[in-house]
């Protein structure tokens, strides 16, 4: 379970989260919607300590923060190990391949040999459909291809939560559509997913859980069918915007 209990956080005085409290559940998928600038990232920011909030809680797995005094490295190595994040824009190491990407990691985190890990990270691309492309660099690769290998970049610290920010934000479709197929594979293994996404088939279809995040706050909270279905001015207003694209379903 991750627990998010009356967190905030602001930037320069400005108020983005506002005491914001919400339950992840392990083994489903959890789908963060809102409007750009509604918090979304920062949201996710926040669970893995790239932001640290000035006030509330938070707890992974039995492990617990609490904001407003100073976090020791220790608590913030303990939350981290918790989670891993994928980008929107891959955030590769472009001089390492996609295997030394995946490898690197669990390495430096003292989890595994080399060897070890170069076994794990063949694995990992195999997971993710480019077992060929071991040894390819970042640049020799399509956007989506690099995606999938950040997504097994992440797999490769064995996270509980894997966190995603709009993944497939900075892709054409078709390349969207075979990392939103790798993204369906993980909730089928009811992997533990938080994704920040404007991809309304994949929220409507595979998340467990909707959030809907408007200015700062928690607007819905729940099943996916109610979100579609809210009479709620904000959500409705929300929805026209993909109801006029592809997205209609
Ligand atoms: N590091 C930062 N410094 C100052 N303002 C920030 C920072 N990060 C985000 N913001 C502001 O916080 C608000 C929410 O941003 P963000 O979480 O990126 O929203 P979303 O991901 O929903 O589009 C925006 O107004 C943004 O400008
Ligand atoms: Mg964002």
């Amino acid at each position: 379970m991750l627990s998010v209990k009356n967190l905030s956080k602001s930037f320069d005085g400005n108020t983005i989260l506002r005491e914001i409290s919400l339950d992840v559940a392990a083994g489903e998928t959890t789908v963060i919607l809102g409007p750009s600038g509604s918090g979304k990232s920062t949201l996710l920011r926040c669970l893995n300590l790239l932001e640290t909030p000035e006030l509330g809680q938070l707890s992974i797995e039995g492990d617990t923060v609490d904001f407003g005094t100073d976090l020791t490295d220790e608590q913030v190595r303990t939350i981290r190990q918790h989670s891993a994040m994928v980008f929107q824009n891959f955030n590769l190491f472009p001089h390492l391949t996609a295997q030394q990407n995946v490898a690197l990691a669990p390495v430096l985190n003292g989890k595994k040999s080399k060897a070890e890990a170069k076994k794990l990270a063949g694995q990992l691309l195999a997971k993710v459909g480019l077992e060929h492309k071991a040894d390819a660099y970042p640049d020799n690769l399509s956007g989506g291809q690099q995606q999938r290998v950040a997504i097994a970049r992440a797999l490769a610290v064995a996270p509980d939560y894997l966190l995603f920010d709009e993944p497939t934000s900075a892709l054409d479709p078709e390349l969207e559509a075979e990392v939103i197929q790798v993204l369906m594979g993980l909730a089928a293994e009811k992997r533990s997913l938080v994704v920040v996404t404007h991809n309304m088939a994949f929220a409507r279809r595979v998340a467990d859980r909707i959030i809907f995040l408007d200015g700062g706050t928690v607007a819905y909270n729940g099943a996916p069918a109610g979100f579609f279905a809210s009479d709620h001015a904000r959500i409705q207003r929300f929805l026209q915007i993909f109801e006029m694209t592809d997205y209609k379903i």
